[in-house]
C-alpha cells in the first residue's frame, strides 16, 4: 500500500486495510523508538510542527520520532512568536511552512483547521488535534496499544469513560473502532455523552455501541477501560465543567470488579479520573500507550514521506 503524500486529517473514512497496514508498519519501529536500533530513513527530511495549542505527548513524540529516524524538525509551540501575531492567515502560514519542510503536523483550536492546512500545501499534513473534532494519530496509537497488549482488536468489549461530547480523541477512536468487531460502551453523565453528529455517523457505520451512565453496569465485561479527562477548556460555561468534575474515575475499588487481564488506557494528560493510586496495578498501561505514540508516528512519517 502506498501512502506517500497522504494527509492524515481524520479517521473517518479510513479503511480497515489502511489502519491494519499502519499498525503492522508501527511494530517494525518499536526498537528504534526505544533507542535500541538505528534506522535513519528520514535523513534530509524536515518536519514542521505548528502548534497553536499546548501539547506534551503529541508534539514531542513526533519530534522524537523524526529525530531518531535521522530527520530534523522546525516549528513553534506558541503562534505569537510567528507572523500569525501580526494577523497572517492560517493558510499563508501553512504555505510558508510547506516551502520550508517536507511534512507538517498541526494542532489548532478551530474545527476544520487541519483540512484548511491540507488544502494550503502540497506537502502531507497530519492533524495533531483540531478543537473537539479529530485527533487521528492518537486513535491510531490507541489501536496499536490495544492490538499489541491484547493480541487483537476484534472481539473486544471496550468501555470509554470520558467527556465524549468535547473529546476529539473519543471521536477519532470511535470512528477507527468502527472498522473492527468491537462492542463500545460510552459511559458518561448525560451532559457529557456523545455528540449527535458522531452518534449519527456511528449508526451509519453499523457500529455496535451502547450509552450508559454507570460504569458499574459494564466494568466486569470490559477488556479495555479507556478514560479521558473532562475537557474543561471546551465548556461554554466553566461552572458546568466544575460541576462535572469527579463524576467518573478509575478507582481501586472499581478495578476489583474488573477481569484480571483488563487494561486501563488514557491518552493523557490525566487528572482526577485516573488517580496515581492505580499506577502500580497490572491494569495500568497508559505509560506504555504514551511510548507507542513514537513508533506509530515513525510509521506515519515514513509512510507519508515515501521512505518506508
Ligand atoms: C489530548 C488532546 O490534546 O486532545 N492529548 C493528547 O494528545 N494526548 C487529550 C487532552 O487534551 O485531554
Amino acid at each position: 500500500m502506498d501512502l506517500t503524500g497522504r494527509d492524515i486529517v481524520t479517521t473517518k473514512g479510513m479503511t480497515r486495510e489502511e489502519i491494519d497496514y499502519v499498525l503492522d508498519v508501527t511494530s517494525e519501529f518499536e526498537d528504534v523508538a526505544a533507542g535500541k536500533a538505528d534506522k535513519r530513513i528520514l535523513e534530509s527530511k524536515m518536519l514542521a510542527t505548528l502548534f497553536f495549542e499546548p501539547s506534551t505527548r503529541t508534539r514531542f513524540s513526533f519530534e522524537s520520532a523524526m529525530k531518531r529516524l535521522g530527520g530534523d524538525v522546525i516549528g513553534f509551540a506558541n503562534p505569537d512568536v510567528t507572523s500569525v501575531w501580526k494577523g497572517e492567515s492560517l493558510s499563508d502560514t501553512v504555505k510558508i511552512f510547506g516551502k520550508y519542510s517536507d511534512v507538517i503536523v498541526i494542532r489548532h483550536p478551530e474545527r476544520g483547521s487541519a483540512e484548511v492546512a491540507a488544502e494550503s500545501t502540497d506537502k502531507p499534513v497530519i492533524n495533531g488535534g483540531d478543537d473537539a473534532h479529530q485527533h487521528p494519530t492518537q486513535a491510531l496509537l490507541d489501536l496499536y496499544t490495544i492490538r499489541r497488549l491484547k493480541g487483537t482488536i476484534d472481539g473486544l468489549s471496550v468501555v470509554l469513560m470520558a467527556d465524549h461530547k468535547h473529546s476529539r480523541v473519543i471521536n477519532s477512536l470511535s470512528y477507527a473502532f468502527s472498522n473492527y468487531d468491537v462492542k463500545i460502551y460510552f459511559v458518561a453523565p448525560e451532559p457529557l455523552q456523545l455528540s449527535e453528529e458522531v452518534e449519527r455517523d456511528l449508526i451509519k457505520m453499523g457500529t455496535s455501541y451502547k450509552k450508559l451512565a454507570d460504569i458499574g453496569d459494564v466494568i466486569s465485561e470490559a477488556d479495555v477501560l479507556y478514560t479521558h479527562r473532562i475537557q474543561k477548556e471546551r465548556f461554554g460555561d466553566r461552572e458546568e465543567a466544575e460541576k462535572m468534575k469527579g463524576k467518573y474515575a478509575v478507582t481501586l475499588s472499581l478495578l476489583e470488579e474488573a477481569q484480571e487481564d483488563m487494561i486501563v488506557l488514557h491518552p493523557g494528560p490525566r487528572l482526577d479520573e485516573c488517580p496515581t493510586s492505580i499506577d502500580d496495578t497490572p491494569f495500568a498501561k497508559y505509560f506504555d500507550q504514551a511510548f507507542y505514540g513514537i513508533p506509530l508516528r515513525m510509521a506515519l512519517l515514513s509512510l507519508v514521506l515515501g521512505r518506508y
